[in-house]
């Protein structure tokens, strides 16, 4: 099993989604481009939703098109959710080359998120994933409430792994179970990843969303690790969360990460004191202080048993 880690940055799409401040496209830029300093190499950039659901995001169409000339862009890929065709045509127009979808594993969720069931969802994807195909786009699917639902309580391992299972059948390169509201822990994480591998999924094609609402994202990336998952979202700076599950508190923070990773000797290729500039810059451009662990504590020279790279 590889030593290497890949770390998928949402900050830009799940982090901006539910501020209260709606930045400016320049604004977004500059972070897209600070994250690209730091090493990452996936940024989820935007949606392509209806601007009327998700308004911070408004500007994907004119967002994505300046995503080329970022300094550090080349090579480095930048999905974008597309909940149906319309958003799919947007995001072609804009010059998208990788998308992800997103349904969950309780229709509860659904409903409330995108008007949807699980199963209309899955319906409305398929031609979404068909185009994205024959375009040979890059294509992740979501499995939102894959730990437990705001509004319907318990999920079980096998709910998730369905609806993973039918991502996979419907185009998707990796599918990523989320953690919406941060109530998963440790064990779970083992049960999830065991019943999708089971279930017949190979483990380079998981990736896992966690939310630290309850403290115990870190964990649950440290038990994933464990199951053989070289795949975690995080968004520098903490920003964010679903703006349709309720107490949904922000995504795991990319430098509370990238220290967790870099102690415990795994490769990942970015840095932390850069990504540190990035959550200051998120932040300062939300007006908010960044209250991450690391944000606040700094990093840790193990040579001198001083705090580094404080914010
Ligand atoms: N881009 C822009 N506008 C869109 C759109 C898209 N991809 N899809 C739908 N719309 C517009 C329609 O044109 C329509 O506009 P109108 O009211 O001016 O006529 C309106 O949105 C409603 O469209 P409809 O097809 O009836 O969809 P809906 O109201 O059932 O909404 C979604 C479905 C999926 C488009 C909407 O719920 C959505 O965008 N949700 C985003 C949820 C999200 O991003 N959550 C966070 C991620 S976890
Ligand atoms: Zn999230």
């Amino acid at each position: 099993m590889s030593d290497l880690v890949r770390i998928y940055e949402v900050g830009p799409r799940d982090g901006l989604q539910n501020e209260a401040v709606a930045l400016p496209t320049d604004a977004k830029v500059r972070y897209i481009e600070l994250l690209l300093a730091a090493g990452l190499r996936e940024i989820e950039a935007t949606s392509f939703v209806s601007p009327k659901a998700i308004p911070q995001l408004a500007d994907a169409d004119a967002l994505v098109p300046r995503l080329s000339e970022v300094p550090g862009s080349a090579g480095a890929r930048f999905p974008v959710l597309v909940p149906n065709l319309r958003g799919m045509e947007r995001a072609e127009a804009a010059g998208a080359q990788a998308l992800a979808v997103f349904t969950a594993a309780t229709d509860a969720f659904t409903e409330r998120n995108i008007g949807m069931t699980v199963a209309a969802s899955l319906d409305a994807f398929a031609p979404v994933l068909r185009r994205a195909t024959e375009l040979g786009w890059w294509r992740r699917g979501y499995v939102s409430t894959a730990f437990g639902c705001p509004y319907t309580g318990a999920v079980a391992a096998e709910r998730a792994v369905d609806v993973a299972l039918r991502l996979l059948d419907l185009g998707v390169d990796e599918v990523c179970f989320g953690d919406t509201i941060g109530v998963g822990v440790p064990s779970q994480v083992a049960v999830l990843t065991g019943t999708a591998v089971a279930a017949g999924i190979p483990l380079d094609r998981i990736a896992f969303h966690f939310h630290d609402t309850r403290g115990t994202a870190l964990a649950n990336v440290s038990a994933g690790l464990d199951a053989g998952v070289r795949c975690f979202d995080s968004a520098a700076g903490g920003t964010g969360g679903c703006p349709y599950a309720p107490g949904a508190a922000g995504n795991l923070a990319t430098e509370d990460l990238v220290y967790f990773l870099d102690a415990s000797g795994w490769e990942h290729g970015v840095d932390l004191d850069r990504v540190l500039e990035a959550a200051r810059f998120a932040a300062a451009a939300l007006g908010k202080p960044l209250t991450t662990k690391v944000g606040q504590a700094g990093g840790w020279d193990a040579s001198t048993g001083a705090p580094t790279s404080r914010a």
